[in-house]
């Protein structure tokens, strides 16, 4: 492999702010589009096309044909989440940098490294064992509303024999895995208004209702200082994980100190204390507050009633819990919790129902059997907290979708400072390469 030249060309797609939230950078997912077109044409695909153009586009391509050989579908995003806070990076987010062995930049990790990491894996082969389908798409960061719409059209295109997404992390160092449930996810707006404007809060306060204070009051009863989410009804379809399935979590290198101390780094862990933190972060539902808009929060000092507040909440669904169920739910519990003074809405931005993989297809044990032999150990079979929102869609045709990943738990997926260890993408690069000569050894499964 050529290393330097890799690191050139990852450099070179992790520099597109690819940021697919921000309207401003729509040229930029475009370019980034672009840039996935430009590699899947030097892989030699055909039919590379960008699909659902009203947005960012999906980028769509067939690799060459290998008669007799099984059809992978390759799966990943090139869009990334917002790099602020700008402040907290020791590097500026689009300008990547090698540090101590390890890549930094936004996307390092989520995902344009790992999805650089699987069309390098088709290169490092002379010829391709196996008929190689893509579908990079740039929206999945904000809830892959294209590539969904895309699939409902057109549900053929995820026929084939395995699905390969490659956009989650090992467990732990010399840990792979695959993960056998994500979490869903519902996004929403809440939105308090207390009065008509704005108001003195001398000649009014003590009087006037403060649309933060109600927002606020609204929040904890909607979540209890407990941890538990009074929201009607949210854990009636929620089922524990088997006593099996709980075993195997704590044979996993995980300890809750650990957790607390080197990848929290705070001084305590909250939440539902009766279970285990792994069953908190994988098999239980979260509700979240992201950012709390209105009143004044500019420099200096101004006395005034905000009118008007808006929290940016989401919850993570589980396994049984569906979206369109948990948003009728959340609207109502708002105005069953609000006061009858104030005016409260729910604005619904995006989601994903949960997805739940059995991981018995003979793809799994292929996987497998590349991981234990560049790393050692086989990928043990893991859930996830986050949600990549299109995994129904892509399993809707049957074949297996193999949920992995080739980066480590300390990443800072969103946060600051993300990073790829160098060691994981070169591990990477042949774990996949492997897979996909496994794969062509196989036949068709
Ligand atoms: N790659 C992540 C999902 C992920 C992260 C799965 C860690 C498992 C472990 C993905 O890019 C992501 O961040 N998804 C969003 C989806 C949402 C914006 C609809 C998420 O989980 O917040
Ligand atoms: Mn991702
Ligand atoms: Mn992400």
């Amino acid at each position: 492999m050529d290393q330097e030249r890799l690191l050139r060309e990852l450099s070179e797609f992790l520099r597109i702010p690819s940021v697919s939230t921000l309207p401003a950078h729509n040229q930029d997912c475009r370019a980034a589009a672009e840039w996935v077109a430009a590699e899947l044409r030097r892989l030699g695909c055909r039919d590379v096309e960008f699909l659902g153009s009203d947005t960012h586009p999906v980028v769509s391509g067939k690799g060459p044909d290998v008669p007799g050989a099984p059809t992978l579908i390759i799966y990943g995003h090139y869009d990334v989440q917002p790099p602020d806070p700008l402040a907290e990076w020791t590097n500026p987010p689009f300008e990547p940098t090698i540090r101590d062995g390890k890549i930094y930049g936004r996307g390092a990790a989520d995902d344009k490294g790992q999805v650089f990491c699987l069309l390098k894996a088709i290169a490092a082969s002379p010829r391709p064992p196996i008929n190689f389908r893509f579908l990079i798409e740039g929206e999945e960061e904000y809830g892959s509303k294209v590539l969904f719409d895309l699939l409902k059209r057109e549900p053929q295109r995820v026929r084939a024999d395995a699905v390969l997404v490659a956009d989650m992390s090992y467990v732990a160092p010399a840990w792979p895995a695959v993960y056998t449930t994500l979490r869903g996810l519902c996004y929403a707006e809440i939105t308090v208004r207390t009065s008509k404007t704005d108001l003195h809060s001398g000649e009014y306060g003590g009087a006037a209702p403060n649309a933060h204070e109600e927002l606020g009051r609204l929040l904890t009863r909607l979540k209890g200082e407990d941890g538990k989410i009074n929201i009607p009804g949210f854990y009636a379809p929620v089922k524990r994980p088997s006593k099996a399935e709980l075993a195997a979590w704590k044979k996993l290198p995980f300890t809750e100190k650990d957790f607390l101390q080197k990848r929290v780094q705070g001084k305590a862990l909250v939440g539902l204390k009766q279970y285990s933190v792994l069953e908190r972060l994988w098999a239980l539902p979260t509700f979240e507050i992201h950012g709390i808009l209105g009143g004044f929060t500019g420099e200096g000092a101004k006395t005034v009633i905000p009118a008007e507040a808006t929290a940016k909440v989401s919850m993570r669904l589980v396994p049984n819990q569906k979206l369109a169920t948990v948003e009728r739910q959340l609207a109502a519990a708002v105005q069953r919790f609000a006061p009858k003074y104030v005016t409260a809405t729910v604005r619904f931005l995006h989601g994903a129902d949960p997805a739940q993989i059995k991981v018995d297809h003979p793809a799994f044990k292929l996987l497998g059997e590349a991981f234990k032999e560049v790393t050692g150990r086989a990928s043990v079979p893991a859930r996830a907290g986050g949600s990549i929102p299109v995994v129904p869609a892509l399993a809707s045709a049957g074949a297996p979708v193999i949920l992995t990943g080739i980066g480590l738990p300390d990443d800072r997926l969103h946060a600051p400072n993300e990073k790829l260890d160098l060691k994981q993408l070169w591990d990477g690069i042949e774990v996949f390469r492997r897979f996909y000569n496994l794969l062509g050894g196989a036949g068709r499964m």
